[in-house]
C-alpha cells in the first residue's frame, strides 16, 4: 500500500479554506492509503514562538483534525517533536545540502526579507527538515498546495542525492499529490482572492453562529446587476462559490436565478449563506470544543500516533545508518 504524508505548521485555527482545500481529502485518503498526518512544531520554531503558545497551537490543530474526522485508528496523527528519529535524518541530509541551493529557495528569500533580523540556520534548512519529515517514512505521496512545490522539489532532490551518493535505491522520490487542482478553492469574504488566515477574510471551523453572521453580513458585494444574465464580478462570484460549497443546490439555483433576472437582494443571499455555513460548522465546532476539553484523550491520540510514526521512522533510520556506514541501533 502506498504511503501518504502531510504536515501542517501549527499557526492557528483551521478555516473553511483549510477544510475544503485539504482536510476533507485527508479524511478520504486515510481509507485508501497508509497515512501519516503530523503537526510540524519544529518548523514553527523558525519564528521563535513562546513556549505556552506552542503547546496551545499544537492542541488546537490536534482537536480540529479529530473534529474533522481524521481517525487515529486509521491514520498516524502525531506531533513532529515526538519523533526524534527525524532529527538524525535531518542531520545526514544537511551534510549533502548546499548553501547555494538552500539560499535560492523562494520561501527562504521571502522569509529573509520579512524577518531580516532573524535569518537563522533553521530557516535556511527548512527544506531539509521537510525532506526528512517525508522520507523518514519513505512516503510516496504528499498532498501540498502550490506554495510548497519548491520544497517538494528539494525533498525529491535530497532523496535522489542520497541514493546516488551511496549507490542505493532506498528512498522513493515523493510525489506532490496535486489535490489542489481538483480541490475546491474557497474564496475569502473580502471580495478577492482565496480564504486565508493572514488575509483576515476567513471563517474558522470553531466560529460560533454570531461570529459567522457578522462576518458574512460584512462580505464585500457590489451595487447589483443591471442587465439580465450578466457575468458576476469577483466579490459576488465568491459568495456564489461559497453557496455552492455549503448550501443545497436548490439554494444556489434560487439566488442564481434572482441574480440573472436582476431581482437579487444581497442581504437575503448573505443571510441564507450565513445560516448554511452555521449548519455546516456547528457539528464540527461542537466536536472541537469537546475534544479540546478532553486533554487526556488528546494525549492518548498523540502517543498512539507517535508510536506508529516512531516505529516506521526507526526502521528507516536503521537502514540509513547502515548505508552510511554507522552501526545500526
Ligand atoms: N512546509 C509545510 C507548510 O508550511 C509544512 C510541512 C512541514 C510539511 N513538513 C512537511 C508539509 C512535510 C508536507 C510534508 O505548509
Amino acid at each position: 500500500m502506498e504511503t501518504v504524508l502531510s504536515g501542517i505548521r501549527p499557526t492557528g485555527n483551521l478555516h473553511l479554506g483549510n477544510y475544503f482545500g485539504a482536510v476533507k481529502s485527508f479524511v478520504k485518503l486515510q481509507d485508501e492509503y497508509k497515512c501519516f498526518f503530523f503537526i510540524a512544531d519544529w518548523h514553527s520554531l523558525t519564528t521563535h514562538p513562546k513556549p505556552a503558545d506552542i503547546q496551545q497551537s499544537v492542541r488546537t490543530i490536534l482537536a480540529e483534525y479529530l473534529a474533522c474526522g481524521i481517525d487515529p485508528e486509521k491514520a498516524a496523527i502525531y506531533v513532529q517533536s515526538d519523533v526524534p528519529e527525524v532529527l538524525e535524518l535531518y542531520l545526514y541530509l544537511n551534510m549533502n545540502a548546499y548553501l547555494g541551493e538552500l539560499q535560492r529557495v523562494t520561501t527562504f528569500k521571502e522569509k529573509a526579507r520579512k524577518q531580516p533580523d532573524n535569518i537563522n540556520a533553521g530557516l535556511l534548512t527548512y527544506p531539509t527538515l521537510m525532506a526528512a519529515d517525508i522520507i523518514i517514512h519513505r512516503a510516496d505521496k504528499v498532498p501540498v498546495g502550490k506554495d510548497q512545490e519548491q520544497n517538494m522539489e528539494m525533498a525529491r532532490r535530497f532523496a535522489r542525492r542520497f541514493n546516488q551518493m551511496y549507490e542505493v535505491d532506498f528512498f522513493p522520490e515523493p510525489a506532490s499529490f496535486a489535490y489542489s487542482d481538483k480541490a475546491v478553492k474557497v474564496p475569502g469574504l473580502d471580495g478577492s482572492g482565496k480564504m486565508g488566515k493572514s488575509e483576515g477574510n476567513a471563517i474558522y471551523l470553531v466560529d460560533d453562529a454570531t461570529t459567522i453572521r457578522k462576518k458574512v453580513m460584512k462580505a464585500v458585494t457590489d451595487a447589483g446587476p443591471t442587465l439580465p444574465n450578466s457575468e458576476k464580478p469577483e466579490p459576488v462570484a465568491n459568495l456564489f462559490t461559497l453557496l455552492e460549497i455549503v448550501s443545497p443546490k436548490s439554494t444556489y439555483d434560487y439566488f442564481n436565478e434572482q441574480y440573472n433576472n436582476c431581482s437579487i437582494r444581497y442581504g437575503d443571499l448573505k443571510k441564507q449563506l450565513a445560516e448554511d455555513i452555521i449548519a455546516f460548522n456547528t457539528p464540527i465546532r461542537e466536536r472541537i470544543l469537546s475534544y479540546s476539553s478532553d486533554l487526556p484523550y488528546m494525549e492518548r491520540v498523540a502517543r498512539m500516533g507517535a508510536e506508529k510514526a516512531r516505529e516506521s521512522a526507526s526502521k528507516t533510520l536503521n537502514e540509513v545508518r547502515h548505508i552510511i556506514g554507522f552501526r545500526s541501533c
